[in-house]
């Protein structure tokens, strides 16, 4: 299905905590054929600063509403976070190709996410997907792998719980769960023969993502990944975002942001 311009109403704009945010818009549209994975390109004003479209993972949708959970992190995410309620945005979506669902929903298979920092964001509405009109038995339960800097950074552990997936969470300082990288505790849980995934979704920085390929590709269990590269067109037409692959350049916004882990080259 074709992804749609459209000038969407902010149905709801929440401060989570420290510069993280939640914003809501109506979007019948887009929420009826977005998939996990799968972004929309924000144009935050009608100025000429900033000039560029700004792409923002779909975090959940609910009936004809889609969410986003965004950090302010430099000119355009400050001004997202100025609006209100009510107002307008120039919005193009839902964009890229998204997880594959495929065989990998079924209830014998063991799916494990792993994020780092707002990597969370697309996880969330893929974990509402996979959990989607399923009761979890306990054996094959989602897993939830959450790394931040600090317990301060850390994200969405609650709302995924609510869902019914096991959380486990790693601190680069110590400060909660396990000490030191998330990547550190996927490969000592993937050690154990019992907690061996079937499948691996991950989000976060590439140097995180490529852990989890190498990770993954040893231990022979397949894992999605999405990456996140800086975009200026988020339509396909610039290639200003393309990653190697083994099949030749790939744009990310197309093609991706998700990718298997086998098919990119580091
Ligand atoms: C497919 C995709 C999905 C994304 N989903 C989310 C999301 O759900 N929530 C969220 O908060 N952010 C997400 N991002 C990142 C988001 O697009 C950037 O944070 C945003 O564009 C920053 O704009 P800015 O003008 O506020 O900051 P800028 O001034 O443009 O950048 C501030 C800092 O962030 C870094 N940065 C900006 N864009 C990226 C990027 N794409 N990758 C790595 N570093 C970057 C810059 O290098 C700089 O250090 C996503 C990016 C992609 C490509
Ligand atoms: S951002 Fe232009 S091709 Fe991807």
């Amino acid at each position: 299905m074709k992804a749609c311009q459209l000038k969407l109403k902010i149905s709801a704009q929440v401060r989570i905590k420290d510069n993280y945010w939640h914003c809501e818009f109506s979007a019948p549209q887009i929420a009826k054929i977005a998939l996990p994975g799968q972004f929309i390109d924000i144009r935050v004003n009608d100025l000429c600063e900033p000039l560029l479209r700004r792409p923002i993972s779909i975090h959940g949708v609910s009936r004809a509403k889609i969410k986003i959970f965004y950090a302010v992190v430099g000119k355009a995410t400050e001004i997202l976070a100025r609006k209100r309620t009510g107002e307008y945005l120039d919005i193009i979506g839902p964009l890229g190709s998204g997880f594959a669902l495929g065989k990998q929903k079924t209830v014998n298979s063991k799916q494990m996410l792993v994020a780092g920092g707002m990597g969370v964001a697309p996880l969330m509405f893929l974990a509402e997907k996979l959990t989607e009109g399923r009761k979890q038995r306990a054996e094959n339960r989602i897993t939830v792998l959450i790394g931040a800097k600090t317990k301060k950074q850390l994200l969405c552990a609650d709302d995924f719980k609510k869902l019914g997936c096991i959380v486990k969470i790693a601190t680069d300082d110590g400060s909660q769960g396990f000490h030191g990288k998330v990547t550190d505790l996927l490969h000592n849980l993937s050690s154990d023969f019992r907690s061996l995934p079937s499948a691996i979704y991950a989000c976060g920085p590439k140097p995180m993502l490529q852990a989890v390929a190498d990770i993954s590709n040893q231990r022979g269990f397949p894992a999605q990944l999405s990456l996140e590269e800086h975009m200026s067109c988020g339509i396909g037409a610039c290639l200003g975002c393309v990653v190697k692959t083994q099949a030749g350049f790939k744009r990310v916004c197309k093609e991706g942001p998700v990718f298997n882990s086998r098919d990119l080259v580091w």
